[in-house]
């Protein structure tokens, strides 16, 4: 192991086989763009990646909850100023609801700024007749059914940093300027949310937080001088798919000499991509920043030990987030046994759980939808195992937007099926929309809190 370490590159996964990886048509042209990407500034510091780990190895060790959420795909499209602040304002929400119930600390890390690449199960689609490269996310090619807009273009790699950039640029702004400061709790409330009994529950927390600043205030407290109620650290992540942008993103730490794909803060790998000798455990395992690992039905508990083994030989606390996407009616045959022998091998993973991707089905009308319950019965699940186990059960990972959309059916907005074709925009999976979103946090919020109880009962 420590040998193979060794004769890590920049560039060894291309020697291994690669899954889920487009069919570029120019690959000169990818070359070229490739270099341009080289010579760009990285659009975080090697720095940031390390504080992070070090809130990880917080959730490791079960005094902090991890909270990753954002888009399914990010869009070409869809990078406008408010998109991003009402995307802000929902994750914003969401670790209230869940810093004010389960006191302990929020560890906030958005899909969000170079969230591009989807991996897909087919390669082509037949359209009209016609055989179509498959849509793989604006960093490939545009979701339009014909042959032009399909044809995988290298050009995307920088728009899609562009986007990332600019992105990211803006969640710092919003994040450290004062728009994600404790005192402007209310105003993270969309109006159409308000008005929902989750928008109530909402006003409800946020009251008392004001009153809470209040009563700090008088004591004599200076709040403005407070760094830690005026900003928040919010951390970026994706899925490391398209390895021709990663390695171009990724930078040699000048402080500690180690390599940091300076992408984003944290990556993860994907269910289907996650091949023990292919190209994407490969390129992962030599990169400094925390990772995730998509954790699907179809791993067992030996390839998950060497998976583990492979990306964090060291076994440092917070490098390795293992996320689990089951599907509700798996999640309690399968998840049980994997977090045991992790537990017992003395593996120092934490644990969250992605309640979407394994709930997706197709509506009578067409669409891909899931159900809130179902996605809210995988979270019970999960939180069950981990009480079960006395292991922690260390976050959330979900697909949302901050619009008013209908892509998930019940929850907050009780949608039906036939409200899905109102207000249906996302470019791949449906996403909880603000209110959902919400109605989700109160739930894992109640989890926390019963869980805590029982740990605590536990102890004395
Ligand atoms: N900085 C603290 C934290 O991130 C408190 C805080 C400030 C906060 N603004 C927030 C918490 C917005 C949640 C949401 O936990
Ligand atoms: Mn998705």
């Amino acid at each position: 192991m420590v040998l193979a370490q060794n004769e890590w590159s920049l560039s060894t996964w291309r020697s291994r086989p690669i899954a889920q990886s487009p069919t570029w048509p120019d690959t000169a042209h990818l070359e070229r763009v490739e270099a341009q990407l080289a010579t760009k500034p990285p659009l975080v510091f090697a720095g940031e990646a390390r504080r992070l780990l070090d809130h990880l190895a917080l959730v490791a060790d079960g005094k902090a909850f991890l909270l990753q959420a954002g888009d399914c795909a990010e869009s070409f499209q869809e990078g406008s100023a408010d998109a991003i602040r009402d995307k802000l304002k929902v994750v914003l929400q969401m670790a209230v609801a869940l810093t004010y119930a389960s006191g302990v600390p929020v560890i906030k890390v958005g899909r969000i700024a170079g969230q591009f690449a989807k991996p897909r199960s087919e390669e082509f689609e037949e359209v009209d007749g016609v055989r179509l490269d498959i849509f793989r996310g604006h960093i490939v090619n545009d979701e339009k059914p014909d042959a032009a807009s399909r044809r995988p273009d290298p050009e995307r790699l920088l728009a899609a940093y562009h986007q990332s950039v600019a992105t990211l640029n803006l969640l710092r702004a919003f994040t450290t300027g004062g728009f994600a400061a404790l005192s402007r709790v209310h105003q993270w409330n969309q109006e159409f949310v308000a008005n929902s009994l989750e928008g109530k529950r909402y006003e409800v927390i946020a009251d008392d937080i004001e009153r809470a600043l209040r009563f700090m205030r008088a004591c004599g407290i200076d709040l403005q001088d407070d760094n830690s109620l005026q900003a928040v650290e919010f951390y970026t992540s994706h899925e490391a798919l398209i390895l021709p942008y990663e390695q171009a993103l990724t930078r040699r730490d000048s402080l500690t000499g180690l390599w940091y794909d300076c992408s984003a803060h944290m990556l993860w790998i994907g269910d289907r991509t996650r091949q023990l000798e292919g190209a994407h455990v490969e390129f992962a395992r030599g990169v400094s920043n925390p990772l995730g690992l998509k954790v699907g039905p179809s791993v067992s508990r030996d390839e998950l030990l060497r998976l583990v083994d492979a990306l964090n030989p060291e076994n440092i606390p917070g490098r390795l987030t293992l996320i689990s996407r089951m599907g509700h009616d798996k999640v309690n045959d399968l998840l049980g046994p994997l977090v045991e022998s992790m537990r017992d091998e003395g593996r120092r993973v934490l644990w969250t759980c992605d309640p979407m991707h394994g709930n997706t089905f197709k509506a009578s009308g067409g669409q891909k939808t899931r159900r809130f319950d179902d996605i809210l019965s995988e979270v019970a699940s999960f939180f069950q195992v981990h009480q079960t186990l006395g292991t922690w059960p260390g976050g959330l990972h979900i697909e949302l937007t901050g619009d008013n959309v209908t892509e998930c059916l019940g929850g907050g907005s009780r949608l039906l099926e036939g409200d899905l074709a109102t207000n249906y925009t996302s470019i791949c999976d449906p996403r909880l929309n603000a209110t959902q979103s919400l109605d989700m946090a109160f739930h894992v919020a109640e989890f926390l809190q019963a869980y805590s109880a029982a740990r605590g009962a536990r102890s004395l």
